[in-house]
């Protein structure tokens, strides 16, 4: 791999009204610069990313899922703008990719185009009906010849509606030497980027228009840019997951995040919500459920059941209005109204309606063991810490608060009385 790749985050996303970095924000689970950074993985080895607002914040998170990434501080408050941003920053290779922070939708196959032929700049550019926003691009004789910001630009320029969508490939030699001298003389002082292609121009070098979706590089600048980012990537995703066999019931209602996988033949009905890394294998998952960083293996879930992070289904029925969280559940039947939490259950083991296990004492969380063949009656409340053995039977309504030993039953039943005529001297003769 002989490019670098520069990823620009320093802006402070002001437009996203939010006290979390703009770049921070999710698509499809994952933070938008982990999106650009994922793209810049398939093509570079040699990845910087440029901070100032929320620096630290931004770095510790990135650093928490990636290494080798290199952090470059921009100095704003002396050098603003995207060209101060690259003020200071050196790449290793022979061209270096400069990227946004806040573009989650690009691919691999557009960084690819981006980064062929042989211009000494290629820089991206879109068509657009409405171009307010955008820098303006000159172009002559299929050569761009200037960028004009759109507070610099003259009546003429304001009309042309191809812009720049912010991503060039440039030969790192040219950038080594335009970067220092760039200039703030303009309408924002800022120092911008996009100056570079006149320099080159006037030195007599290329610089090549490269047309790209829309789609891809329309940045995320506010919270209606993200929920339009969101929709494309969900669409994005289903569509994958479906033409690789996946059956969806109205794909439009279901949400899966980008980074759950699936193997074998899975079925997600309409509603269904698909969470962090799960992994689902040969599961059906019907309407309205949600799975959470879970690993479902031959097992259906719901309608409208809730499996939580940290638990492991295999050979397992889950019904209605169950909610189950890092437990693991093998050859097991859950139908109705339950919640199983730090629970480890057994093969042939039946889990009735109601059953509740009382995981947290207010301070502290506790395990609950049941072995196999366990009928564990409705409304039974298992009170952690407690372990259950093999082929035991647990009456409806009782409450487990000690070991139970293999084979046996255990019944916990205040006795029931009943009072003759009440009815009538409660709510009178009629
Ligand atoms: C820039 C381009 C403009 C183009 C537009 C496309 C310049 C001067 N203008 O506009 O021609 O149409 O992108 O989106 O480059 N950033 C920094 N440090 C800064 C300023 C910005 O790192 O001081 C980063 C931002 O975090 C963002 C990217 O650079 O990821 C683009 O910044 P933004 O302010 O959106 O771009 P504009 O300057 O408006
Ligand atoms: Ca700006």
């Amino acid at each position: 791999m002989s490019i670098s790749v520069v990823i620009l985050a320093a802006g402070q996303g002001t437009r996203m009204k939010s006290a979390m970095p703009k770049v921070l924000h999710t698509i499809s689970g994952k933070p938008m610069l982990f999106h650009a950074i994922d793209a810049a993985k398939e093509i570079s080895d040699d990845i910087t990313v440029v901070l100032h607002h929320q620096a630290e914040r931004i770095r510790e998170e990135v650093e928490s899922t990636y290494e080798n990434i290199i952090f470059h501080r921009q100095d704003a408050k002396n050098f603003p703008g995207t060209g101060g941003a690259m003020k200071g920053v050196h790449t290793r290779h022979s061209r270096t990719l400069i990227l946004n922070g806040d573009m989650p939708l690009i691919t691999k196959t557009s960084l690819e185009a981006l980064t062929s032929g042989d211009a000494d700049i290629n820089m991206s550019v879109i068509e657009l009906e409405d171009p307010s926003g955008y820098g303006r691009v000159i172009i002559s004789e299929g050569n761009v010849i200037e960028i004009v910001e759109q507070k610099d630009c003259n009546e003429a320029q304001l009309c042309t509606q191809t812009v720049n969508a912010g991503i060039y490939a440039v030969d790192t030699a040219l950038l080594e030497r335009y970067i220092p001298q760039l200039d703030n003389d303009n309408a924002q002082a800022e120092y911008y980027l996009t100056d570079i292609v006149k320099m080159a121009v006037d030195d007599g070098r290329t610089v090549h228009p490269v047309y790209v979706s829309e789609e891809e590089f329309k940045g995320v600048n506010s919270k209606l840019d993200l929920a339009h980012a969101e929709e494309i990537m969900q669409r994005r995703i289903k569509k994958a997951l479906m033409l690789a066999g996946v059956t969806m019931r109205l794909p439009e209602t279901i949400y899966i995040d980008c980074r759950a996988t699936f193997e074998g033949e899975c079925e997600l009905e309409n509603g269904v919500r698909i969470e962090g890394a799960a992994h689902l294998f040969n599961a059906h998952i019907k309407a309205h459920s949600v799975i959470e960083d879970s690993h479902i293996e031959h097992s259906d879930v719901g309608p409208m059941g809730r499996i939580r992070p940290g638990s492991r289904l295999v050979n397992t029925h889950i019904g209605n209005f169950v909610e189950i969280k890092k437990s693991v559940l093998n050859g097991v039947k859950a139908g109705h109204l339950a919640y199983i939490g730090d629970a480890q259950i057994g093969e042939g083991s039946n889990i009735g309606a109601g059953v509740i296990t009382c995981n947290y004492d207010g301070k502290n969380k506790f395990k609950t063991i049941i072995g196999k063949n366990v009928f564990v009656g409705s409304d039974t409340q298992l009170v952690a810490p407690v372990c259950i053995e093999d082929d035991v039977m647990i009456a409806a309504g009782t409450t487990v608060n000690k070991n139970v030993e293999k084979g046996v039953l255990a019944i916990s039943r205040t006795p029931m009385r009943t009072v003759k005529n009440f009815f009538y001297k409660f709510f009178g003769d009629k």
